[in-house]
């Protein structure tokens, strides 16, 4: 048993890996991705599974229907197969691997599911490539609408429509599927990101919800000018104003027990000896309440304004994506988290966005589970989590199926 989630683990390593930096590339629709869900694919057929897909490359793969004596209340698991620029290799891979192998658990113990339990693979998690995390999930629960979604660009300026019809998907089609129909409970299980379990000394967790989160937009405008030429009290430059509200970040989310991070910055001209006239940052903040997220970022629009005055800078914030508090079901939660050898696992929330809590907002009763991370680091080559625990975390998997399948 071990050596089949050892097996697929083993198989995936390699898929999209840089050499450079040991973490990975799997940027939706494009080569390591697309290969991993070819993979998932044949890694269903090869179990008899009814694998379904949908004109985005969202996949679910089905196991037990044709015994399931409640077939209209199916149990989905599973995760993601994507990853942030040079990710690890465990936030999404994990909780498909794992479900895999658990349904192959389930399968050893000769369990008969009376409802149809199906393996997800959900496009687009992470919104690195496209800017809108849980986009697949999204898109299939009505989260957000394809009208809006077939606007969005990447970096290098290809449509989500294009890059559909490159890796040979049709996009959404009134033809497809519906990947959710009939689906009335869902367990993701994750590698923790944080170091909760780690301190609690415990492998396995069970999650309560999602803080809120958002990403933010701000586009600061000044003047390019010449790096050595120009007095300091000539300038517009958008730089400062950057900085300053990089600092101001910083500060206010420490003093609200928030986070807040910009990671991704643009400058144009991006030369060392112009002052730039503009400098384009993305904001990721996440607060443990929707009144706490709004009145940060006011406050930090503030910040940006403040010092823009001083600059002479222009300062616009748009609001690419706002997702509100998630309370994962919590009878379903204790349920899931009650009697196991050593004690009921813990029940904590989480900063991190998931696919489990786009499901739970469309009102499907959802749990998550989580694999303890012995340094909490993630979206980062070094995330880990040990072989023993990823073991118990499929067994965690294939109890807490069986215990709601049968
Ligand atoms: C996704 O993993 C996120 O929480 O940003
Ligand atoms: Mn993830
Ligand atoms: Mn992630
Ligand atoms: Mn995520």
């Amino acid at each position: 048993m071990a050596d089949d989630f050892e097996a697929m683990w083993g198989a995936l390593a390699p898929v999209g890996r840089s050499a450079a930096s040991g973490g990975y590339f799997r940027q939706p629709w494009a080569g390591a991705e697309r290969e991993l869900r070819a993979w998932f694919v044949e890694a269903c057929e090869q179990r008899g599974l009814r694998v379904q897909g949908d004109g985005l490359g969202n996949l679910v793969g089905w196991w037990g229907e044709e015994h399931a004596t409640r077939p209209d209340e199916r149990l989905l698991t599973g995760s993601h197969l994507d990853s942030v620029l040079d990710g690890g290799a465990y936030d999404g891979p994990l909780g498909v691997v794992s479900a895999l192998a658990a349904i192959d658990r389930m399968r050893e113990r000769g369990v008969v599911p009376a409802r149809p339990v199906g393996v997800s693979v959900f496009v687009e998690e992470e919104g690195s490539r496209f800017g809108l995390a849980c986009l697949g999930s999204r898109l299939l629960t009505g989260a957000t609408t394809w009208e809006r979604a077939r606007e969005l660009r990447d970096r290098d300026g290809v449509a989500l429509p294009d890059a559909l019809e490159a890796a040979g998907l049709p996009g959404p089609q009134a033809g497809d599927p519906d990947l959710l129909a009939g689906v009335t409970t869902f367990v993701e299980l994750h590698v923790e990101q944080g170091r909760a379990l780690v301190d609690l000394g415990r492998a396995i967790g069970v999650a309560s919800g999602i803080w809120p989160h958002g990403r933010y937009r701000f586009e600061l405008s000044g003047t390019a000018d010449h790096a050595g030429t120009t007095r300091m009290e000539d300038r517009a430059d958008p730089m400062l104003t950057y900085a300053t509200t990089a600092l101001a970040a910083d500060e206010e989310a420490r003093r609200a027990g928030a986070r807040a991070t910009f990671g991704r910055v643009e400058v144009v001209p991006n030369g060392t000896n112009a002052v730039p006239s503009r400098v384009t940052a993305w904001l990721d903040a996440r607060c443990e309440s929707e009144g706490a997220l709004a009145e940060l970022v006011a406050g930090l629009e503030r910040r940006a304004r403040q010092r823009a005055e001083v600059d002479g800078t222009e300062v616009r914030v748009v609001a690419e994506s706002v997702s509100g508090l998630v309370s994962f079901d919590p009878d379903l939660a204790r349920r899931v988290a009650a009697d196991h050898t050593g004690g009921d696992w813990p029940v904590l929330p989480t900063q991190a966005g998931h696919d489990a809590g786009i499901l739970s907002g469309a009102g499907i009763p959802t749990v998550m589970l989580f694999v303890r991370n012995p340094t909490g680091v993630s979206h980062s080559p070094a995330e880990h989590a040990e072989l023993p625990d990823c073991l118990a975390g499929v067994d965690a998997l294939a109890d807490t199926l069986e215990r709601l399948c049968t």
